[in-house]
């Protein structure tokens, strides 16, 4: 690891308004605001104002992706912050994902192209790869083994090149992976021009992900933490029966009642004092203030101590959606190191 290397996990913070708004700095210098906005499971009809009350409300960081079907709205609300709320397009960052129908190399950049579109955007902050899984264009949600195209068929290699051709092109300033496991971003980083600048995965006190942060900090990549409330607004289908309920947690609570804030703030300001990114889901303008301010808590070591230690390494997305009868993926494909 380079001097350099440690200094993407320095955060820095200044006061805005009233929040205090921390960042992460990539490699070359670039600033993300570590708390951002996820926007899976945010409805057509509800995501243009969940989008645009956050941002007037100081969110700065916004996580899309194509296959969650709602990003031409959020580009009429990027679009509106932007030409009534004065909101400036370089002090936005926003992120996109490739879906895994457009895995071919040749298939990326029209990828990127239509979300751009749909953004309503000449460039985007961040695109990645949405998971190491590549299906073919008709399958929709793969049922049977058809359905999917075999890594052989497909490198996840040869995908990582025409995402550094559409960084190369201006489309997008940085470039990443989700959902992937140590061994195939060892995969990715044997072949690789540029070095995956982000990981995005599911992250949260259940999940502490350990060992990929310090693999994530020894390559120089920042790590982004997905579901970190535990997703509860995932359709039935997706539900196992008996989840654990992170909101509920009883040492998550009694820190909330220690400190004065909300269960939901003590994960996110973890997630923080950790180094990571993190993007709370939120269509509801107060709970979106909640976790922007989450930002504020300062938890001591012995508070953080009993929060690391709640890991029980649970999945509320565990992968199992890629893993159809005879499919050429499964979980220790996906997420193994
Ligand atoms: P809502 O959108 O109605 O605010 P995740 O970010 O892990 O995917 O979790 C999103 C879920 O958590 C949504 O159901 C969201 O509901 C809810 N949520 C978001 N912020 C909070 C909060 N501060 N307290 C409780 N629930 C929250």
């Amino acid at each position: 690891m380079t001097k350099t290397g440690s200094l993407a996990y320095l955060l820095e913070s200044f006061l805005p308004l009233t929040i205090i708004m921390k960042y992460l700095t990539f490699r070359n210098g670039d600033r993300l605001p570590a708390l951002g906005l996820g926007t899976w499971k945010s409805g057509t009809g509800e995501v243009y104002e969940a989008v645009r009350t956050a941002i007037r409300n100081g969110y700065r960081h916004i996580d899309c992706a194509a296959i969650y079907g709602n990003e031409a709205e959020i580009g009429e609300a990027l679009q509106d912050a932007m030409t009534e709320d004065g909101a400036e397009r370089s002090d936005l960052f926003i992120t996109s994902k490739l879906w895994n129908d457009s895995h071919r190399r040749d298939e990326v950049e029209p990828a990127l192209h239509k979300t751009l579109s749909d953004l309503q955007l000449d460039y985007l902050d961040l695109y990645l790869i949405h998971w190491p899984v590549a299906i073919k264009k008709t399958a929709g949600f793969p049922r049977k083994a058809d359905d999917y195209i075999p890594p052989s068929e497909a490198p996840i290699e040869d995908t990582w090149r025409g995402m550094e051709e559409c960084r190369e092109l201006g489309l997008t300033r940085h470039v990443g992976v989700s959902n992937f496991g140590i061994n195939r971003l060892n995969q990715l980083i044997r072949s690789c021009e540029i070095v995956p600048e982000m990981e995005q995965v599911e992250l949260h006190p259940y999940l502490r992900q350990k060992q990929l942060l310090s693999f994530c900090r020894e390559h120089d990549m920042l790590l982004t933490a997905y579901s970190p409330l535990g997703s509860s607004d995932r359709s039935a289908a997706m539900k196992r029966e008996n989840e654990p309920n992170l909101l509920s947690d009883e040492v998550i609570n009694t820190i909330a009642r220690e400190t004065g804030y909300s269960p939901a703030q003590v994960i996110l300001a973890w997630s923080i004092i950790r180094g990571t990114a993190v993007i709370p889901k939120s269509v509801n303008k107060d709970r979106q203030q909640e976790n922007l301010a989450a930002a504020d808590l300062a938890l001591s070591e012995s508070q953080m101590d009993r929060l690391n230690a709640l890991n029980r390494d649970y999945r509320f997305i565990d992968g199992s959606l890629w893993e159809a009868d005879g499919a050429p993926y499964d979980r220790e494909y996906i997420f193994g190191a």
